[in-house]
């Protein structure tokens, strides 16, 4: 793929002019301006979903329903998570993607694999970058850790990212629980299902760009998780997703997590009639990062999924057709692989199951 030269140094020269490889197609540039907002992205209270008041609790919960079918994004407010921790592991990141380019470049992400510091998803000399830095960290189950490239500098990072993980591993498994039950299933449904899940954190910094017209900090995709929690700074807009056609602005909110279903829930949650692509109740939203001319952006995003031996197709308590499931089923492993063996492009991974 040659030499993806590192977008932070790039932009110390503050070039006026965006270099071709980042110039994206006309169809796919950015329009910043499909905005919609008498539509955000639904909020949703977890601390009400404690059954303290019955009718507030019923409330939430249908909000959090029309969440999941609707839009496949929510944001999470009142969701336990120690605050101070949510700072801390931005402040660390920041600082991480801070470092001079040398010391980053101690734990170079290799091709085809999405741990340390480096571009992930790019495959040819002709494919489009994407104006991002990236650490990536495997951490859930053990054995995929690769403990060489976890940062020493800045020294508390690693530490406060196990406290960090931990704590969205318990938010993911809540959260498993309320759609099982959403879903007519029995509240561990997922979680007994998924056994020893897959947990990874992918740490986005997204420099300021003098053309954020023209570029793309992330292109288009769906999440080859089973959920994804994200986290991002207030101090700039960038995630976007696509509803109804538009791409629509999922705003900061503080102390606020965003939540996305991926891929596995939407195989999952497929009714096995017809394809994937077409038939799933839960959807997996495709979504892109935009840039700002100002401003830097930083996302931590935490995918949480199944064990790589677990069996991806429809739920057989959701299937209430008689006709077979059409696609073939599989393993989390394999499409694991397969997604990141390939580039990001919108929903394509998905037709692996055809
Ligand atoms: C992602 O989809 O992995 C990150 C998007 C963002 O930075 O908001
Ligand atoms: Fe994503």
């Amino acid at each position: 793929v040659g030499d993806v030269q590192d977008i932070q140094e790039l932009r110390r020269s503050r070039p006026m002019v965006v270099p071709e490889r980042y110039v994206r197609d006309v169809n796919e540039r950015p329009a910043l301006s499909t905005v919609l907002p008498s539509l955000p992205v639904p909020v949703i209270d977890l601390s009400k979903l404690d059954c303290s008041s019955r009718l507030e609790t019923q409330e939430e919960m249908a909000k959090l329903v029309s969440a999941c079918e609707e839009w496949g994004f929510f944001q999470v407010i009142n969701h336990g998570i120690d605050e101070e921790l949510l700072e801390k592991m931005e402040k660390l990141a920041k600082e991480f993607f801070m470092l001079p380019l040398e010391e980053k470049e101690k734990y170079p992400m290799p091709p085809g694999a999405i741990q340390g510091y480096g571009h992930a998803f790019v495959f040819s000399e002709d494919q489009k970058l994407d104006w991002c830095n990236m650490l990536a960290l495997a951490l859930e189950p053990a054995f995929i850790r690769k403990p060489h490239l976890w940062p020493t500098n800045p020294p508390a990072l690693s530490e406060t990212l196990e406290k960090y993980s931990a704590s969205i591993r318990r938010l993911c498994q809540i959260m498993l629980i309320l759609i099982a039950r959403n879903l007519g299933l029995s509240p561990n449904y997922f979680n007994e299902m998924f056994g020893e899940v897959v947990q990874a954190v992918r740490m986005n910094y997204y420099p300021p760009c003098a053309r954020p017209d023209l570029v793309l900090g992330l292109s288009p995709h769906s999440d080859g998780s089973a959920l994804t929690v994200l986290q991002q700074d207030t101090g700039s807009i960038g995630l976007q997703i696509l509803k109804d056609s538009s791409w629509v602005p999922v705003h900061p909110i503080p102390n606020a997590l965003v939540i996305n279903i991926g891929d596995t829930i939407e195989f999952e949650c497929s009714d096995g009639n017809t394809q994937v692509l077409t038939n799933g109740k839960y959807k997996s939203v495709e979504h892109r990062a935009v840039t700002n001319e100002e401003t830097y952006r930083l996302s931590l995003v935490t995918f949480y999924a199944p064990s790589y031996d677990v069996e991806l197709g429809p739920i057989p308590e959701l299937v209430n057709d008689k006709q077979p499931c059409r696609y073939r089923r599989y393993n989390h492993g394999e499409y694991s692989h397969h997604y990141i063996t390939n580039k990001l492009q919108g929903k394509k991974t998905l037709e692996f199951a055809k």
